[in-house]
């Protein structure tokens, strides 16, 4: 979203409310953020509403007496990178699917290339008529973006299909398809991320500082390049990325057990999780009581990494290695050692780079000891590297 210019377009729905938060929300991941509003739109919240919050003035009337020329409908067309239509109601969905232009909105959305999201909201019973999902397919079939609405208990008393989606929601739907390619079309990739974590007792576990930032920053991009994408993931505390299949797991055993189950079918394993070297030989059924000292005997845990390294057959594979020193020497053994195809090498001693940090600076080695490093740069980004240089692969 970063200095992307968004129009967001208000008509006359309850929901109309739930627009201000919206744009506060793009505002704050960096949008240059414009309102345009229908003449109804303006009964629900006020102009002066939507100016504050988005730092420009409300586009409203067609015909109002311009003092800056760049109010008028064309030049926010062309302004803008996309449009978001939030509520949109069965009347701007009709008016767009059959090329209407009669006030400044339903004019900017036939004038402007820009992609175009459209959020409906309306009783549930206005979104099922066969006119509202003719017009719907319609505007699909021209490469609008529409997003479901969420079902529950709307304004007009009954349940049911038609409420708006949650503002954060839509920003996640924006960005994502907004940053789409195509680079890993038709691809099943499988992405690790998160520490495991290796239970004691029933209360307790060991477990590491990865954040699981860095696979799900991956997880993300390679579902943008359009991959069908399985996310792994130890707990964590981050929100599931839009577009991924979610799995979540545990332990290492339990990880490997899933990512095993899935390997003959993925095209490639990306293994940014923090796998623990270790578990506890016995977890205790029953919570461990005091005592004045405690010894607890741990036993080695499988290399994942390694085992679907020894079988491959057409997957790509892609490590991590996490060291403090000889960074380049140790990631081209483990090229070697795990049969890898690349490995993400990160010397996570530096301040910008490794655990809980959201940036990175990291190596690529390939086998036969290429290396590529890149400069220090947000984990997104990083991520963004990476799923190109898989697809080079
Ligand atoms: N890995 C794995 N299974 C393990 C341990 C690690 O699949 N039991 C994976 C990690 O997800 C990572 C890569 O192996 O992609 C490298 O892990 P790292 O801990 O850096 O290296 P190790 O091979 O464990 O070697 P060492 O701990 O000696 O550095």
């Amino acid at each position: 979203m970063k200095d992307k210019h968004i129009v967001v377009g208000v008509t006359a729905g309850i929901a109309a409310y739930k627009a201000v938060d919206l744009v506060s929300r793009l505002r704050k991941a960096g949008a240059d953020v414009k309102v345009v509003m229908t003449k109804n739109a303006t009964k629900f919240v006020s102009p002066l509403v939507f100016g504050e919050i988005s730092k420009h003035p409300v586009a409203v009337d067609m015909f109002e007496e311009v003092h800056d020329w760049n109010v008028e409908h064309i030049a926010y067309a062309t302004w803008a990178d996309a449009y978001i239509v939030a509520p949109a109601t069965a009347n701007i969905i009709g008016k767009m699917a059959n090329g209407i232009a009669d006030d400044m909105l339903s004019t900017q959305l036939l004038a402007t290339t820009a992609p175009i999201f459209v959020c409906p909201a309306m009783n549930s019973n206005m979104y099922a008529h066969p006119a509202v999902q003719e017009n719907l397919d319609t505007l699909r079939s021209r490469g609008v973006m529409i997003m479901e609405p969420d079902s529950g208990l709307l304004a007009c008393g009954v349940e049911g299909k038609g409420r708006l989606p949650n503002p954060e929601n839509i920003v996640k739907w924006v960005d994502f398809h907004l940053g789409k390619t195509d680079i890993l079309n038709g691809k099943t990739v499988l992405v690790s991320a998160g520490g495991t974590q290796e239970p004691i007792d029933p209360v307790r576990f060991i477990t590491n500082r990865s954040s699981g930032k860095m696979g799900y920053a991956i997880a993300l991009k390679a579902a943008q390049a359009g991959a069908n994408t399985i996310l792994v993931s130890a707990p964590t505390e981050l929100d599931v990325p839009y577009g991924v299949t979610f799995v979540p797991v545990r332990s290492a055993m339990e990880m490997k057990a899933v990512i095993d189950g899935y390997y003959h079918d993925v095209d490639a394993v990306i293994m940014a999780a923090a796998v623990a070297d270790y578990r506890v030989a016995e977890t205790a059924d029953n919570k461990i009581k005091k005592q004045d000292s405690m010894a607890l005997e741990l036993v080695k845990n499988p290399d994942i990494l390694a085992g679907l390294g020894a079988s491959k057959a057409h997957q790509k594979l892609i490590g991590f290695a996490a060291e403090t020193q000889y960074v380049i020497e140790y990631g081209k053994e483990k090229v070697r050692k795990k049969n890898l195809d690349m490995l993400v090498a990160n010397d996570v001693s530096k301040a910008n780079a490794g655990f809980d940090v959201d940036t990175n600076e990291v190596t690529f080695i390939y086998p036969g000891d290429q290396i590529v490093s890149l400069p220090t740069m947000s984990k997104i980004d990083v991520a963004e590297r990476i799923i190109q240089a898989l697809a080079d692969l």
